[in-house]
C-alpha cells in the first residue's frame, strides 16, 4: 500500500493555490515567461525552498532552483526533480506547478543521509506563449538555447533579451548557466497525465515512457487588402480564406495519419476590420507525433497543401519553422527505477507516452530523465478545469521519495 501522507499532499494542494494568485490577468491564471507575475511565484518558491532547508538562487534566464547538499561526504553527484512555473493563458494550477511542490515536498521528508544533491528546478518557460518558442528554461540548463532567440519579439514587441533583463536575469550569461552533464544522475519529473488513460485505468500514477515529438511554425499568407462592398468575389486575393482552407487541411491531415496531432492555435488578421477584405492572416501550427518521420513527413505535407492553396487563390504563403523538438525515450534505467518505487507503493505499473511536451525531453539531452504522471480529473489540462485530488498527490510524494531512496541506496548509501 501507498504512504498516505494526505496531509502533506494538501500543503501541496494549498501551495499550488497560492501560486495561482501570482497572475498577470486578475481574475484567471495567466503567467507567461519573465513577467512580473513568474517572478513573483518564483519568490514563493524560494521561501519554500529555504524552509526545506535547501540553498536557492535563481540562473541568469531566471529558473529557480534549490539545492540540497549531500551528507558529509557524499559525492555521488546530483540527482534533479522539478518542472516548469510559466503557464498557458488562462491555464489550469497544476500543469507545471505539481512537478516543483511534488519534489519540494519529497524535500521536506529526505534524511540527512543522502549520498548525492538534491536540486530542485523550477523552469522559468515551458510552455512557449510569450515567444512563440517553448523551453527556454530547461533549454539553457542543457546547453541548447539559441542565442538568436533573444532578439525575438513578443505581442507588444519587446525583445526576449529586454524581457530577460526587466526581470533580473543576465541574457549574456545564458551560456555559463548550463549545467556539467558529468555532476548529474539524472532528472526526473512528475506533471499531470493532461490525458484520460489513468483515470480509465482507475490508477493514481503513471510511468512515462517517452515524449511525443513536436515542431512549431509560423504560416502566414499575404493577398490583398480591398473594399469589401466593391472588390467582386471573382477578383479578390484574400488571406484570411486561404489560411481557412488550409487549417482545414491541417485537421484533415491529423485525421488521416495515425498518431498524428496538429493545431492551429493562434490566427492575426491584418488588417482587421469588418469592411477590408483580409490582407494577411499569419497563423501558429502545432505539429506532434511519437515518430519523427511521421512527424516530418506531415509537416512536408502541410507545407506543400500551403502552397497549393495560396497559389489557387493568388496569394503568397510563407513558412517559418520555429522551433522542432524529437521525440526522446525516457530512460530504461532511470524509469525502471521509478517503476521498482510505483511497485513498492503497491501500485499497479503503468507505462503510457506523452503527447505534451516536457522540460524532460530538452532535459535528456544532458542526462537521464524519468516521469511520473499524476491523474488529473477528465484528462483535461490548459484550461481552468483542471483537478487533481489529495489522495492522488500523495502517491505521488510517496514513489518519488520511494525513488530518492532506490538512487540512494543504489549509489552507497
Ligand atoms: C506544453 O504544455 C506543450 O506540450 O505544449
Ligand atoms: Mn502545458
Ligand atoms: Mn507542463
Amino acid at each position: 500500500m501507498p504512504f498516505l501522507d494526505t496531509s502533506t499532499a494538501a500543503l501541496v494542494l494549498g501551495r499550488a493555490d497560492r501560486l495561482a494568485a501570482c497572475t498577470e490577468e486578475p481574475g484567471r491564471l495567466t503567467r507567461r515567461f519573465a513577467t512580473p507575475a513568474l517572478a513573483q511565484a518564483g519568490d514563493l518558491v524560494c521561501e519554500w525552498m529555504r524552509a526545506a532547508g535547501m540553498d536557492a538562487r535563481r540562473d541568469a534566464i531566471g529558473n529557480v532552483i534549490g539545492r540540497r547538499e549531500p551528507a558529509r561526504g557524499g559525492s555521488a553527484g546530483t540527482v534533479m526533480l522539478g518542472s516548469h512555473l510559466d503557464t498557458v493563458v488562462d491555464a489550469g494550477r497544476y500543469d507545471g506547478m505539481l512537478g516543483v511542490l511534488v519534489a519540494l515536498a519529497c524535500v521536506e521528508r529526505l534524511g540527512d543521509d543522502l549520498p548525492f544533491a538534491v536540486e530542485v528546478y523550477a523552469f522559468a518557460d515551458e510552455e512557449g506563449v510569450r515567444y512563440g518558442t517553448a523551453y527556454l528554461g530547461s533549454s539553457v540548463v542543457a546547453g541548447a538555447f539559441d542565442p538568436a532567440a533573444l532578439q525575438r519579439r513578443d505581442a507588444d514587441g519587446v525583445t526576449m533579451a529586454d524581457a530577460i533583463e526587466a526581470v533580473g536575469g543576465e541574457p549574456g550569461a545564458l551560456a555559463a548557466a548550463r549545467r556539467d552533464a558529468a555532476d548529474l544522475l539524472g532528472y526526473v519529473e512528475v506533471h499531470i497525465e493532461q490525458g484520460p488513460m489513468l483515470e480509465a485505468e482507475d490508477l493514481p500514477v503513471g510511468v512515462v515512457t517517452g515524449i511525443a515529438g513536436q515542431t512549431r511554425a509560423e504560416v502566414a499568407f499575404t493577398g490583398v487588402a480591398g473594399h469589401a462592398g466593391t472588390v467582386p468575389m471573382a477578383l479578390r486575393r484574400d488571406a484570411l480564406v486561404a489560411a481557412a482552407g488550409w487549417i482545414v487541411a491541417v485537421e484533415a491531415q491529423a485525421g488521416t495519419t495515425e498518431g498524428l496531432v496538429a493545431t492551429v492555435g493562434e490566427l492575426r488578421v491584418e488588417p482587421g476590420a469588418s469592411n477590408v477584405i483580409p490582407a494577411r492572416a499569419a497563423l501558429s501550427l502545432d505539429v506532434r507525433h511519437l515518430d519523427d518521420t511521421a512527424r516530418e513527413a506531415a509537416l512536408a505535407a502541410l507545407r506543400d497543401r500551403a502552397e497549393a492553396i495560396a497559389a489557387a487563390r493568388g496569394v503568397a504563403a510563407d513558412w517559418a519553422e520555429v522551433q522542432a523538438t524529437p521525440a526522446v525515450a525516457c530512460s530504461p534505467a532511470l524509469a525502471g527505477e521509478l517503476e521498482a518505487a510505483v511497485e513498492a507503493a503497491g501500485v499497479r505499473i503503468a507505462r503510457l507516452p506523452s503527447g505534451a511536451g516536457h522540460d524532460a525531453a530538452v532535459m535528456s539531452r544532458l542526462c537521464d530523465v524519468a516521469m511520473l504522471f499524476v491523474r488529473c480529473a477528465g484528462g483535461i489540462s490548459h484550461n481552468p478545469a483542471e483537478a487533481v485530488t489529495a489522495g492522488d498527490v500523495a502517491v505521488a510524494i510517496d514513489v518519488t521519495s520511494r525513488l530518492l531512496d532506490r538512487l540512494a541506496h543504489k549509489h552507497g548509501r
